[in-house]
């Protein structure tokens, strides 16, 4: 619609099918208003595509959500998590999600606003970008771009991205720990209201993430 002009005819030649990039996943979105409201939003399905069944005649898909369900006790999901009996599928119930939409207030008032997709590894991301921010005083982008590691118990392994610390890596593997390298962890997008009123905003380099203002 960036050129679409009520005013003139368009010329047919010069119109094709736009190609819009989307996530096939998870998606959230972190928002502030002018008032300073904050709102953390994730939506999510399982896998591309969700169970792949079109409702007929409805054209949308069914979601897979189900398989957050934990099918029965040691059985992992898509996402290697492995739950028990309290993860089972009773009707009524809703299964054990990792989605972390988080703000967090700061003498009573509205700080950072926070979240992430990743699957297993929302929380870890979403964690791991809170500690950079509040303990280690880094900016927004900093915090959610530098490399993170993620453990889940279960595969018994710490994921580590591809520019992780070596050094912390072979110090961690001589503790006995196995290290996974590779992957991504999470793609956080963050809000940070500063002291002086301004805000401070990061999309995470890892997606085709994106920040803006109006
Ligand atoms: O609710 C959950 O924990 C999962 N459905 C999240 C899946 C997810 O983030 C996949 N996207 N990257």
């Amino acid at each position: 619609m960036q050129d679409y002009n009520p005013e003139k005819a368009s010329v047919s030649e010069n119109i094709s099918a736009g190609i819009i990039h989307e996530s096939n996943e998870t998606t959230h979105i972190s928002i502030i208003d002018a008032e300073g409201n904050m709102a953390s939003i994730t939506t999510t399905l399982n896998g591309g595509y969700g169970s792949k069944v079109v409702v007929g005649g409805a054209g949308f898909l069914l979601n897979n959500e189900m398989d957050d369900f934990s099918v029965k006790p040691g059985t992992p999901n898509m996402f290697g998590a492995v739950g028990g009996e309290a993860n089972a599928i009773v009707p009524g119930k809703r299964m054990l999600s990792s989605m972390t939409p988080t703000l967090v207030l700061k003498n009573k008032k509205p700080y950072v606003v926070i979240g992430t997709p990743g699957g297993t590894t929302i929380p870890t991301a979403v964690f791991e970008a809170l500690v950079n921010i509040i303990d280690f005083n880094m900016n927004a982008s900093d915090a959610i771009n530098k490399p993170k590691f993620h453990h889940q118990w279960l595969p018994d392994e710490v994921l580590v991205e591809k520019d992780f610390n070596p050094t912390v890596i072979k110090k961690l593997q001589a503790m006995g720990y196995n290290i996974k390298e590779g992957g991504t962890i999470g793609r956080t997008e963050v809000i940070r209201l500063l002291s002086n009123g301004k805000r401070e905003t990061a999309a995470d380099k890892r997606g085709d993430d994106s920040v803006a203002g109006f």
